[in-house]
Protein backbone atom coordinates (compact mmCIF):
# COMPACT_ATOMS: atom_id res chain seq x y z
CA UNK A 1 0.00 0.00 0.00
CA UNK A 2 1.36 3.32 -0.87
CA UNK A 3 1.43 6.45 1.58
CA UNK A 4 0.39 10.01 0.88
CA UNK A 5 0.64 13.10 2.74
CA UNK A 6 -0.04 16.76 1.74
CA UNK A 7 2.37 19.70 2.86
CA UNK A 8 -0.10 23.06 2.39
CA UNK A 9 1.70 26.76 2.83
CA UNK A 10 3.83 28.97 0.57
CA UNK A 11 6.67 26.72 -1.44
CA UNK A 12 9.04 27.79 -3.70
CA UNK A 13 11.81 25.59 -5.52
CA UNK A 14 14.31 26.10 -8.29
CA UNK A 15 14.32 24.18 -11.85
CA UNK A 16 17.40 25.84 -12.56
CA UNK A 17 19.51 28.34 -12.10
CA UNK A 18 17.59 31.55 -12.10
CA UNK A 19 18.67 34.30 -14.45
CA UNK A 20 16.43 37.13 -13.38
CA UNK A 21 13.13 36.56 -12.80
CA UNK A 22 12.44 33.37 -15.15
CA UNK A 23 10.80 29.84 -15.33
CA UNK A 24 13.89 28.54 -13.20
CA UNK A 25 11.97 29.40 -10.21
CA UNK A 26 8.56 27.90 -8.99
CA UNK A 27 6.51 29.43 -6.58
CA UNK A 28 3.12 29.48 -5.21
CA UNK A 29 1.65 31.69 -2.57
CA UNK A 30 -0.94 29.02 -1.45
CA UNK A 31 0.53 25.68 -2.90
CA UNK A 32 0.63 22.11 -1.76
CA UNK A 33 3.50 19.73 -2.15
CA UNK A 34 2.22 16.17 -2.25
CA UNK A 35 4.50 13.13 -1.19
CA UNK A 36 4.32 9.60 -2.05
CA UNK A 37 5.97 6.75 -0.42
CA UNK A 38 9.19 9.71 0.13
CA UNK A 39 8.96 10.91 -3.09
CA UNK A 40 7.35 14.55 -4.36
CA UNK A 41 4.16 13.31 -6.68
CA UNK A 42 2.54 16.70 -7.43
CA UNK A 43 2.92 20.68 -6.42
CA UNK A 44 1.02 22.91 -7.92
CA UNK A 45 -1.59 25.71 -6.50
CA UNK A 46 -3.91 24.34 -3.43
CA UNK A 47 -6.80 25.22 -5.66
CA UNK A 48 -5.69 22.69 -8.34
CA UNK A 49 -4.48 20.06 -6.23
CA UNK A 50 -7.45 19.71 -3.84
CA UNK A 51 -9.60 18.78 -6.04
CA UNK A 52 -7.08 15.96 -7.26
CA UNK A 53 -6.40 14.76 -3.03
CA UNK A 54 -8.61 11.70 -2.36
CA UNK A 55 -10.40 12.70 0.71
CA UNK A 56 -8.01 10.33 3.00
CA UNK A 57 -5.18 12.21 2.84
CA UNK A 58 -3.95 13.64 5.75
CA UNK A 59 -3.18 18.02 4.81
CA UNK A 60 -0.52 19.37 6.90
CA UNK A 61 -1.57 23.35 7.08
CA UNK A 62 1.52 25.20 7.31
CA UNK A 63 -0.03 28.33 6.98
CA UNK A 64 1.97 31.85 7.17
CA UNK A 65 5.17 29.25 6.46
CA UNK A 66 7.54 28.82 3.47
CA UNK A 67 8.36 25.42 2.39
CA UNK A 68 11.61 24.97 0.24
CA UNK A 69 14.00 21.91 -0.44
CA UNK A 70 16.28 21.15 2.04
CA UNK A 71 19.58 23.07 2.35
CA UNK A 72 22.49 21.19 0.93
CA UNK A 73 25.84 21.57 2.55
CA UNK A 74 28.40 21.03 -0.28
CA UNK A 75 31.64 21.81 1.74
CA UNK A 76 31.67 21.39 5.80
CA UNK A 77 34.29 19.56 8.05
CA UNK A 78 32.44 17.82 10.76
CA UNK A 79 35.55 17.15 13.27
CA UNK A 80 36.00 21.01 13.00
CA UNK A 81 32.21 22.10 14.45
CA UNK A 82 33.54 22.58 17.92
CA UNK A 83 36.78 24.74 16.94
CA UNK A 84 34.31 27.85 15.40
CA UNK A 85 35.24 31.09 16.01
CA UNK A 86 38.67 30.73 16.83
CA UNK A 87 40.59 33.96 16.77
CA UNK A 88 42.56 35.82 14.92
CA UNK A 89 45.03 33.41 11.98
CA UNK A 90 44.86 32.99 7.93
CA UNK A 91 44.30 29.83 6.35
CA UNK A 92 47.99 28.08 7.37
CA UNK A 93 48.21 29.30 10.52
CA UNK A 94 44.92 28.66 11.31
CA UNK A 95 45.13 25.05 10.45
CA UNK A 96 48.07 24.50 12.84
CA UNK A 97 46.66 26.47 15.43
CA UNK A 98 42.92 25.08 15.74
CA UNK A 99 41.67 22.94 12.84
CA UNK A 100 44.49 20.19 13.34
CA UNK A 101 44.64 19.82 17.40
CA UNK A 102 40.73 19.37 17.06
CA UNK A 103 41.37 16.38 14.34
CA UNK A 104 43.58 14.76 16.49
CA UNK A 105 41.27 14.56 19.11
CA UNK A 106 39.35 12.06 16.08
CA UNK A 107 41.99 9.15 17.17
CA UNK A 108 39.33 8.63 19.86
CA UNK A 109 36.23 6.41 18.31
CA UNK A 110 34.16 7.52 21.15
CA UNK A 111 34.16 10.91 20.45
CA UNK A 112 34.70 10.53 16.71
CA UNK A 113 30.92 9.46 17.19
CA UNK A 114 29.52 11.58 19.97
CA UNK A 115 30.58 14.09 17.91
CA UNK A 116 28.87 12.96 14.29
CA UNK A 117 25.55 12.16 16.17
CA UNK A 118 25.67 16.04 17.14
CA UNK A 119 26.76 17.46 13.65
CA UNK A 120 23.91 15.62 12.27
CA UNK A 121 21.46 16.74 14.76
CA UNK A 122 22.76 20.34 14.52
CA UNK A 123 22.48 20.23 10.55
CA UNK A 124 18.89 19.07 10.80
CA UNK A 125 17.98 21.90 13.43
CA UNK A 126 19.42 24.53 10.70
CA UNK A 127 17.29 22.61 8.16
CA UNK A 128 19.60 21.33 6.10
CA UNK A 129 19.03 17.97 4.62
CA UNK A 130 22.03 16.99 3.06
CA UNK A 131 25.30 17.61 3.12
CA UNK A 132 29.21 16.76 1.36
CA UNK A 133 31.48 16.20 4.79
CA UNK A 134 34.95 16.29 5.66
CA UNK A 135 35.70 13.75 8.02
CA UNK A 136 39.31 13.12 9.41
CA UNK A 137 42.46 11.32 8.81
CA UNK A 138 41.28 8.25 10.85
CA UNK A 139 38.83 5.41 9.04
CA UNK A 140 36.77 5.44 11.88
CA UNK A 141 35.49 9.20 11.77
CA UNK A 142 34.14 8.50 8.42
CA UNK A 143 32.54 5.29 9.62
CA UNK A 144 30.81 7.42 12.69
CA UNK A 145 29.47 9.82 10.43
CA UNK A 146 28.27 7.37 7.63
CA UNK A 147 26.03 5.26 10.82
CA UNK A 148 24.65 8.72 12.27
CA UNK A 149 22.89 9.67 8.82
CA UNK A 150 22.01 6.75 8.10
CA UNK A 151 20.47 6.06 11.26
CA UNK A 152 18.69 9.05 9.80
CA UNK A 153 18.06 8.16 6.43
CA UNK A 154 20.26 10.95 5.33
CA UNK A 155 21.45 11.37 2.19
CA UNK A 156 25.25 12.51 2.79
CA UNK A 157 28.79 12.03 1.38
CA UNK A 158 31.70 12.21 3.15
CA UNK A 159 35.68 10.22 3.44
CA UNK A 160 38.26 10.13 5.19
CA UNK A 161 40.54 12.95 4.67
CA UNK A 162 43.94 11.61 3.22
CA UNK A 163 47.23 13.42 3.87
CA UNK A 164 50.87 12.11 3.98
CA UNK A 165 53.14 15.16 4.55
CA UNK A 166 52.93 19.00 5.62
CA UNK A 167 50.51 17.99 8.93
CA UNK A 168 51.49 17.02 11.99
CA UNK A 169 52.59 12.94 12.41
CA UNK A 170 49.84 11.95 14.44
CA UNK A 171 47.26 13.00 11.51
CA UNK A 172 48.97 11.65 8.31
CA UNK A 173 48.65 8.10 6.66
CA UNK A 174 50.54 6.97 3.52
CA UNK A 175 49.83 6.62 -0.07
CA UNK A 176 48.97 2.84 0.71
CA UNK A 177 47.63 3.40 3.78
CA UNK A 178 45.10 6.06 1.99
CA UNK A 179 44.31 4.20 -1.20
CA UNK A 180 43.94 0.43 1.02
CA UNK A 181 41.39 2.35 3.53
CA UNK A 182 39.81 4.86 0.94
CA UNK A 183 39.31 1.41 -1.14
CA UNK A 184 37.53 -0.65 2.43
CA UNK A 185 35.54 2.47 3.21
CA UNK A 186 34.36 3.13 -0.31
CA UNK A 187 33.20 -1.12 -0.60
CA UNK A 188 31.80 -0.72 2.97
CA UNK A 189 29.44 2.77 2.08
CA UNK A 190 29.27 3.73 -0.96
CA UNK A 191 25.56 3.38 -2.26
CA UNK A 192 24.54 2.07 0.82
CA UNK A 193 20.98 3.37 1.43
CA UNK A 194 21.57 7.70 0.94
CA UNK A 195 25.11 7.50 1.72
CA UNK A 196 27.93 8.49 -1.00
CA UNK A 197 31.75 7.93 -0.67
CA UNK A 198 33.85 11.11 -1.39
CA UNK A 199 37.98 10.31 -2.02
CA UNK A 200 39.37 13.08 0.19
CA UNK A 201 42.93 14.24 -0.29
CA UNK A 202 42.90 17.64 2.08
CA UNK A 203 44.70 19.73 -0.40
CA UNK A 204 47.89 19.78 -2.68
CA UNK A 205 49.58 21.04 -0.07
CA UNK A 206 49.41 18.24 2.47
CA UNK A 207 49.49 15.24 0.03
CA UNK A 208 52.83 13.83 -2.30
CA UNK A 209 52.94 12.82 -5.50
CA UNK A 210 52.88 9.95 -4.91
CA UNK A 211 49.47 10.12 -3.02
CA UNK A 212 47.65 12.02 -5.70
CA UNK A 213 48.65 9.50 -7.99
CA UNK A 214 47.32 6.97 -6.26
CA UNK A 215 43.98 8.80 -5.83
CA UNK A 216 43.47 9.60 -9.57
CA UNK A 217 43.99 5.75 -10.06
CA UNK A 218 41.39 4.99 -7.61
CA UNK A 219 38.59 7.62 -8.86
CA UNK A 220 39.42 6.28 -12.11
CA UNK A 221 38.35 2.88 -10.95
CA UNK A 222 35.06 4.56 -9.47
CA UNK A 223 33.72 6.75 -11.56
CA UNK A 224 30.18 7.33 -9.27
CA UNK A 225 31.85 8.07 -6.49
CA UNK A 226 32.92 11.68 -5.55
CA UNK A 227 36.35 13.88 -4.77
CA UNK A 228 36.38 16.45 -2.44
CA UNK A 229 39.54 18.87 -1.36
CA UNK A 230 40.44 22.55 -1.22
CA UNK A 231 41.63 24.73 -4.14
CA UNK A 232 43.05 28.54 -4.32
CA UNK A 233 41.18 29.56 -1.29
CA UNK A 234 44.55 31.79 0.26
CA UNK A 235 47.40 33.62 -0.91
CA UNK A 236 49.97 32.02 0.85
CA UNK A 237 48.90 28.58 -0.19
CA UNK A 238 48.51 29.36 -3.46
CA UNK A 239 52.15 30.42 -3.87
CA UNK A 240 53.46 26.74 -1.80
CA UNK A 241 51.33 24.85 -4.16
CA UNK A 242 53.57 26.65 -7.17
CA UNK A 243 57.06 26.35 -5.71
CA UNK A 244 56.51 22.76 -5.14
CA UNK A 245 54.48 22.13 -9.01
CA UNK A 246 56.87 24.95 -10.22
CA UNK A 247 56.24 23.32 -14.21
CA UNK A 248 51.97 23.11 -13.68
CA UNK A 249 50.06 25.76 -14.86
CA UNK A 250 47.83 26.53 -11.99
CA UNK A 251 46.75 25.21 -9.01
CA UNK A 252 43.81 23.43 -10.03
CA UNK A 253 46.36 21.43 -13.00
CA UNK A 254 48.10 20.06 -10.19
CA UNK A 255 44.56 18.02 -9.69
CA UNK A 256 43.76 17.74 -12.86
CA UNK A 257 46.79 16.08 -13.85
CA UNK A 258 46.79 13.58 -11.19
CA UNK A 259 43.26 12.56 -12.44
CA UNK A 260 41.70 14.53 -9.84
CA UNK A 261 39.50 17.44 -11.63
CA UNK A 262 36.52 15.43 -13.14
CA UNK A 263 32.62 14.88 -13.01
CA UNK A 264 31.57 14.33 -9.12
CA UNK A 265 34.67 16.52 -8.16
CA UNK A 266 33.90 19.33 -5.39
CA UNK A 267 36.27 21.73 -4.98
CA UNK A 268 36.29 24.07 -1.77
CA UNK A 269 36.91 28.00 -2.17
CA UNK A 270 37.92 28.71 -5.64
CA UNK A 271 38.74 32.18 -5.16
CA UNK A 272 41.85 33.05 -6.71
CA UNK A 273 40.97 31.13 -10.35
CA UNK A 274 41.87 32.12 -13.35
CA UNK A 275 39.09 31.91 -17.02
CA UNK A 276 41.60 29.14 -17.71
CA UNK A 277 41.18 27.09 -14.58
CA UNK A 278 37.23 28.05 -14.64
CA UNK A 279 37.64 26.48 -18.53
CA UNK A 280 38.84 23.25 -17.30
CA UNK A 281 36.75 23.10 -14.55
CA UNK A 282 33.30 23.45 -16.85
CA UNK A 283 34.58 21.21 -19.35
CA UNK A 284 35.54 18.20 -16.80
CA UNK A 285 31.89 18.97 -15.21
CA UNK A 286 33.54 19.20 -11.84
CA UNK A 287 32.18 21.69 -8.80
CA UNK A 288 32.49 24.29 -6.92
CA UNK A 289 31.40 25.21 -3.02
CA UNK A 290 31.43 29.03 -2.61
CA UNK A 291 31.93 29.09 0.99
CA UNK A 292 31.48 32.99 1.94
CA UNK A 293 31.09 32.81 5.37
CA UNK A 294 34.22 31.08 5.90
CA UNK A 295 36.26 33.31 3.36
CA UNK A 296 35.07 36.54 5.21
CA UNK A 297 35.86 34.78 8.51
CA UNK A 298 39.71 33.61 7.85
CA UNK A 299 40.37 36.71 5.08
CA UNK A 300 40.64 34.67 2.14
CA UNK A 301 39.22 36.87 -0.24
CA UNK A 302 36.12 37.32 -2.62
CA UNK A 303 34.54 34.57 -5.27
CA UNK A 304 33.71 35.51 -8.24
CA UNK A 305 30.18 33.75 -8.47
CA UNK A 306 29.73 35.31 -11.90
CA UNK A 307 32.25 34.18 -13.53
CA UNK A 308 32.23 30.98 -12.41
CA UNK A 309 28.80 30.54 -13.29
CA UNK A 310 29.20 31.98 -16.59
CA UNK A 311 31.83 29.79 -17.34
CA UNK A 312 29.11 26.91 -16.91
CA UNK A 313 30.98 25.92 -13.58
CA UNK A 314 27.95 24.22 -10.93
CA UNK A 315 28.24 26.35 -7.67
CA UNK A 316 26.86 24.85 -4.17
CA UNK A 317 26.74 26.88 -0.91
CA UNK A 318 28.89 25.44 1.94
CA UNK A 319 29.37 26.58 5.42
CA UNK A 320 33.13 25.15 5.62
CA UNK A 321 32.52 25.17 9.32
CA UNK A 322 34.88 25.32 11.41
CA UNK A 323 36.75 28.22 9.43
CA UNK A 324 32.82 29.26 8.51
CA UNK A 325 31.32 29.90 12.13
CA UNK A 326 27.56 28.60 11.41
CA UNK A 327 25.86 25.64 9.80
CA UNK A 328 22.86 27.94 8.71
CA UNK A 329 22.50 27.93 5.33
CA UNK A 330 20.44 30.89 5.96
CA UNK A 331 23.50 32.77 7.86
CA UNK A 332 25.95 31.96 5.20
CA UNK A 333 23.64 33.55 2.09
CA UNK A 334 23.34 36.52 4.02
CA UNK A 335 27.51 36.61 4.10
CA UNK A 336 27.06 35.49 0.66
CA UNK A 337 24.73 38.39 -0.52
CA UNK A 338 27.22 41.17 1.42
CA UNK A 339 30.31 39.53 -0.71
CA UNK A 340 28.30 40.10 -3.88
CA UNK A 341 27.86 44.04 -2.90
CA UNK A 342 31.50 44.39 -2.32
CA UNK A 343 32.06 43.04 -6.35
CA UNK A 344 28.81 45.26 -6.61
CA UNK A 345 26.87 42.39 -7.99
CA UNK A 346 24.24 41.88 -5.31
CA UNK A 347 22.94 37.97 -4.74
CA UNK A 348 19.11 37.74 -5.60
CA UNK A 349 17.22 35.73 -2.65
CA UNK A 350 16.32 33.37 -5.50
CA UNK A 351 20.07 32.84 -6.48
CA UNK A 352 20.85 32.15 -2.56
CA UNK A 353 18.09 29.60 -2.91
CA UNK A 354 19.12 27.98 -5.37
CA UNK A 355 23.13 27.77 -4.31
CA UNK A 356 21.86 25.96 -1.36
CA UNK A 357 19.63 23.39 -2.76
CA UNK A 358 19.66 22.76 -6.32
CA UNK A 359 23.07 24.58 -7.17
CA UNK A 360 24.90 22.24 -4.27
CA UNK A 361 22.94 18.80 -5.81
CA UNK A 362 24.53 19.97 -9.38
CA UNK A 363 27.18 20.19 -7.84
CA UNK A 364 27.82 17.49 -5.76
CA UNK A 365 26.29 15.06 -8.97
CA UNK A 366 22.83 14.36 -7.26
CA UNK A 367 20.05 16.89 -8.70
CA UNK A 368 18.54 13.37 -10.13
CA UNK A 369 17.66 12.60 -6.42
CA UNK A 370 17.61 15.55 -4.49
CA UNK A 371 17.33 19.77 -4.78
CA UNK A 372 14.67 20.56 -5.91
CA UNK A 373 10.64 19.40 -5.90
CA UNK A 374 10.40 17.87 -9.63
CA UNK A 375 8.18 14.79 -9.65
CA UNK A 376 9.91 11.79 -8.54
CA UNK A 377 12.62 13.69 -6.37
CA UNK A 378 13.40 12.69 -2.97
CA UNK A 379 11.21 14.51 -0.29
CA UNK A 380 13.70 16.49 1.83
CA UNK A 381 12.53 19.53 2.90
CA UNK A 382 12.57 22.38 5.22
CA UNK A 383 9.75 24.76 6.50
CA UNK A 384 10.39 28.36 7.37
CA UNK A 385 9.30 30.24 9.69
CA UNK A 386 8.84 34.13 9.61
CA UNK A 387 6.81 34.84 12.21
CA UNK A 388 8.74 34.57 15.43
CA UNK A 389 9.35 36.60 18.40
CA UNK A 390 12.70 37.35 17.45
CA UNK A 391 14.03 40.60 16.49
CA UNK A 392 13.54 39.96 12.72
CA UNK A 393 10.15 39.14 13.03
CA UNK A 394 8.46 42.65 12.68
CA UNK A 395 10.49 43.18 9.57
CA UNK A 396 9.79 39.35 8.33
CA UNK A 397 5.67 39.98 9.00
CA UNK A 398 5.24 43.01 6.94
CA UNK A 399 6.63 41.48 4.33
CA UNK A 400 4.14 39.59 1.30
CA UNK A 401 5.87 38.26 -1.57
CA UNK A 402 7.92 35.07 -1.27
CA UNK A 403 11.08 36.84 -2.91
CA UNK A 404 10.86 39.58 0.09
CA UNK A 405 10.30 36.47 2.79
CA UNK A 406 13.59 34.62 1.83
CA UNK A 407 15.72 37.60 1.04
CA UNK A 408 14.45 38.76 4.50
CA UNK A 409 15.42 35.25 6.25
CA UNK A 410 18.65 35.28 4.51
CA UNK A 411 19.98 38.47 6.10
CA UNK A 412 18.39 38.13 9.37
CA UNK A 413 17.19 34.41 10.17
CA UNK A 414 19.35 31.64 11.61
CA UNK A 415 18.15 28.49 13.20
CA UNK A 416 15.57 30.27 15.39
CA UNK A 417 13.51 30.01 11.56
CA UNK A 418 13.67 26.61 10.96
CA UNK A 419 9.87 25.56 11.55
CA UNK A 420 10.78 21.61 10.63
CA UNK A 421 12.81 19.50 8.97
CA UNK A 422 11.61 16.48 6.34
CA UNK A 423 13.68 13.51 5.27
CA UNK A 424 11.94 11.69 2.24
CA UNK A 425 8.63 13.00 3.62
CA UNK A 426 9.27 11.70 7.35
CA UNK A 427 9.75 14.20 10.44
CA UNK A 428 13.25 14.62 11.17
CA UNK A 429 13.19 17.78 13.06
CA UNK A 430 10.60 20.23 14.90
CA UNK A 431 11.73 23.09 16.39
CA UNK A 432 10.91 23.17 20.56
CA UNK A 433 7.73 25.67 20.12
CA UNK A 434 6.95 24.91 16.64
N1 LIG B 1 42.44 23.89 3.34
C1 LIG B 1 42.97 22.73 3.78
N2 LIG B 1 42.35 22.30 4.89
C2 LIG B 1 41.38 23.19 5.16
C3 LIG B 1 40.42 23.30 6.20
O1 LIG B 1 40.28 22.47 7.10
N3 LIG B 1 39.60 24.40 6.15
C4 LIG B 1 39.71 25.34 5.17
N4 LIG B 1 38.89 26.37 5.17
N5 LIG B 1 40.62 25.26 4.19
C5 LIG B 1 41.45 24.20 4.20
ZN1 LIG C 1 37.14 23.38 4.14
Amino acid sequence: MSSTRAFRGSVVHCLDRPRGHDAAVQSFDDGILVVTDGRVDLLGPAENIMPQLGGDVDILQLDGKLIVPGFIDCHVHYPQMDIVASYGEQLLDWLDRYAYPAEERFSDEGHAKAVAERFVDALLANGTTSALVFATVHAHSAGALFEAARSKSMRLVTGKTLMDRGAPPALLDTADKAEIESRALIERWHGVDRLGYAITPRFVLTSSAQQLGRLGALAAEFPDVHVHTHLAENRAEIEAVAKRFPDHRSYLDVYDRFGLLRERAVFAHCIHLDDADRQAMSRAGAGIAFCPSSNLFLGSGLFELDRAEEAGVDVGLGSDVGAGPSLSALKTLGDAYRVGQLRHRPLDPFHGLYLATLGAARAIGLDDAIGSFRAGMEADFTVLDTDLETPSASRCRSLGSIGDRLFALQLLGDERNIHSTWLMGQPAYRRDNA
